[in-house]
């Protein structure tokens, strides 16, 4: 969470750092700032709120050509002006953007800063305090800035401006993100790529540990200890068009518009040329040698997990345990004699994630990441890792990249399962194409979703969503969905468990959309509607192919039975945008949340 930007180069720093930061806004969006030096010295323009406000209060008169830059998701001390980065050492000749947490602090504060007043309650503003004070001790900047970090425990992708040094930023990581830019006579830094293509395609991983002296014309690479380290960029695949909303109000819709070509994408990257399936063959014998698949992942990542589970055990035959990141390492359950782990996540960042693969891996187990971002700290840290191709996901709320999880999960279960030998009556990629068909006749029914959001979910103050068998999953990320972006209180329930408590809290008008898409539970699931009409609730059916009856306010194109939910999600996820600009919700950034959850 919280994204940083740095340049330095021959342009107006301001205008860069504050574009950089419009893209990683999707990082944190309570307060942003920037810090830009020239030979006067640093100035610093911070606000509450969104770069749209810090623009704002930025003098355009300030001329500099290199500075940093700092969008926050609070994690110490309330969003405020107060608390938003960048902050300064005592005397102003120090001044730092972090995204992370530092751990230990307040132990730093009582250890070496207890004579310092402090100016905010972050933990950031001990790292520049730190450099301020081993200043004192005759080094150099580099040698302080490098002790400072060598002290930290914690996270930290950290960006420092000396004043008295206006052509360098010194840049220092450790498990945040993040990546230096590399161009003609200009250099910069960013936690994601999207934010500096403005400025270059081609850039340099960091690891964790390393300290980088950034120049206008070098980029110097070092351990922590002093090191150089030599390292070649890459080319960042990213096509500017894919960060940009183009004519679509809202990053959401295009990114729901977006999910059938997403599926044909899959299909296109996991098929040979002979139609069969793609993968690599390590990642097939780790699969095929485990006696048990841990799924470990967070929010939607968790909910394609458990379709996933359903996947796998069903065609495959393997076991599969699904778990919430959280909460594994607390409650942590009796493992296998050959586990694999299996990371699903968009972002390859979650913190909750990481901490799991990290103890994992102590443990000696293997690891896979199925995540959107190669070369996220997920993909780097894990044994293998799977594309899910859906390209950059910018609004908050996590929608192709669900539909693209459980695409590739359906593709690895048949694999593993033609592995092991069995027959498999169901062709994944023959069945994802009829799929990505239902998708795009679902988005073209965007007049249907919005008139039911209006009709059901314009004044309630709550909702229910019920299901049964892979529809109970979906109606677990409808509700996710429903609630981030509406505000609206919502509860995916299974359709069957409503009786033991939760029917209580049916009243005249609750909304309760039901889900009835497969055949097996068809008629229960109708039973379970009969129950919460009886007792005043208003009830929308969404169904499929010859589920359908009469009276369903949508009936969705059939899709074979393993890969329904990719297609009975799109309502639902419609629903919910509609809801939210209902309800005039910031679609794309909704309160408390950020993109990447890089803290536990
Ligand atoms: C919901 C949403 C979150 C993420 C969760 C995990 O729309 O986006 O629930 O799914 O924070 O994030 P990743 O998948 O990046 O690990």
């Amino acid at each position: 969470m919280c994204g940083i930007v740095g340049y330095i180069g021959n342009e107006d720093a301001k205008e860069i750092l504050l574009k950089g930061l419009e893209k990683l806004e999707y990082r944190g969006y309570d307060s942003a700032g920037i810090a830009v030096v020239n030979k006067e010295g640093v100035h610093i323009y911070k606000e509450k709120g969104r770069i749209a406000s810090l623009r704002n209060v930025v003098d355009e008169s300030t001329e500099a050509t290199a500075g940093i830059g700092h969008t926050r998701w609070a994690t110490h001390g309330p969003p405020s002006k107060r608390n938003a980065h960048p902050h300064q050492s005592t005397s102003s000749r120090f001044t730092i953007v972090h995204n992370g947490v530092i751990e230990n602090y307040e132990q730093l504060k009582r250890e070496y800063l207890e004579d310092v007043t402090f100016t905010s309650d972050t933990d950031t503003e001990v790292i520049v305090q730190l450099v301020e004070q081993f200043m004192k001790e005759d080094q150099s900047v580099e040698a302080a800035f490098r002790k400072v970090l060598s002290l930290l425990k914690g996270s930290y992708a950290t960006a420092l401006l000396d004043e008295q040094e206006p052509e360098k930023i010194y840049v220092g990581k450790n498990k945040s993100p993040l990546l230096v830019g590399i161009g003609d006579g200009v250099n910069v830094i960013a936690s994601d790529a999207m934010a500096m293509l403005q400025v270059t395609n081609q850039f340099v991983e960091l690891m964790d540990k390393e300290v980088v002296i950034v120049t206008r014309d070098a980029v110097t690479i070092k351990s922590i200890d002093g090191q150089t380290v030599e390292r070649d960029h890459f080319v960042a695949e990213l096509d500017a068009s894919d960060i940009e909303k183009g004519t679509y109000p809202h990053f959401m819709l295009k990114e729901i518009d977006e999910q059938p070509f997403v599926i044909r994408n899959i299909i296109s990257k996991y098929q040979d040329d002979n139609g069969q399936i793609i993968l690599d063959e390590d990642i097939r014998a780790t699969l095929k040698e485990a006696d048990r698949l841990y799924i470990i992942a967070a929010g939607t990542s968790y909910h394609a997990g458990l379709m996933g589970k359903q996947l796998i055990e069903t065609i495959s035959g393997k076991p599969v345990e699904v778990h919430i990141a959280s909460e594994f390492l607390y409650n942590m359950p009796l493992l296998s004699e050959k586990p694999l782990f299996i990371f699903i996540s968009q972002s390859g960042e979650t913190a909750d994630s990481r901490g799991v693969l990290v103890d994992i891996k102590e443990k000696g187990y293997p690891a896979l990441t199925i995540t959107n971002v190669p070369g996220s700290t997920l993909s780097r840290e894990a044994d293998f890792t799977l594309h899910t191709h859906a390209g950059p996901e910018i609004a908050v709320a996590s929608t192709k990249a669900y539909t693209a999880q459980m695409a590739v999960l359906a593709i690895l279960a048949c694999d593993l399962a033609n592995a092991k030998g069995i027959t498999v009556d169901f062709d994944p990629i023959q069945e994802l194409s009829i799929v990505a068909n239902a998708m795009e006749t679902l988005c073209d029914k965007k007049e249907t979703f919005e008139k039911i959001a209006r009709d059901y979910l314009s004044i309630t103050r709550n909702c229910f969503f019920i299901g049964r068998a892979a529809d109970y999953y979906v109606c677990l990320e409808g509700a996710l969905k429903l609630k981030e972006i509406s505000y609206i209180q919502a509860e995916g329930f299974a359709g069957g468990e409503l009786k033991h408590g939760t029917i209580a809290l049916i009243e005249d008008g609750t909304p309760v959309i039901a889900l009835a898409t497969q055949d097996h539970v068809n008629l229960s699931i109708r039973g379970n509607v009969k129950e919460v009409a009886a007792r005043g609730a208003a009830t929308c059916i969404i169904s499929m192919g010859d589920c359908a009856q009469e009276d369903d306010q949508f009936v969705i194109p059939p899709v074979h039975k393993h890969l329904s939910a990719l297609a009975t999600v799109i309502p639902l996820q419609l629903i919910s945008y509609y809801a939210a600009l209902h309800r005039d919700c910031d679609v794309d950034k909704p309160r408390n949340l950020a993109k990447s959850v890089t803290v536990e």
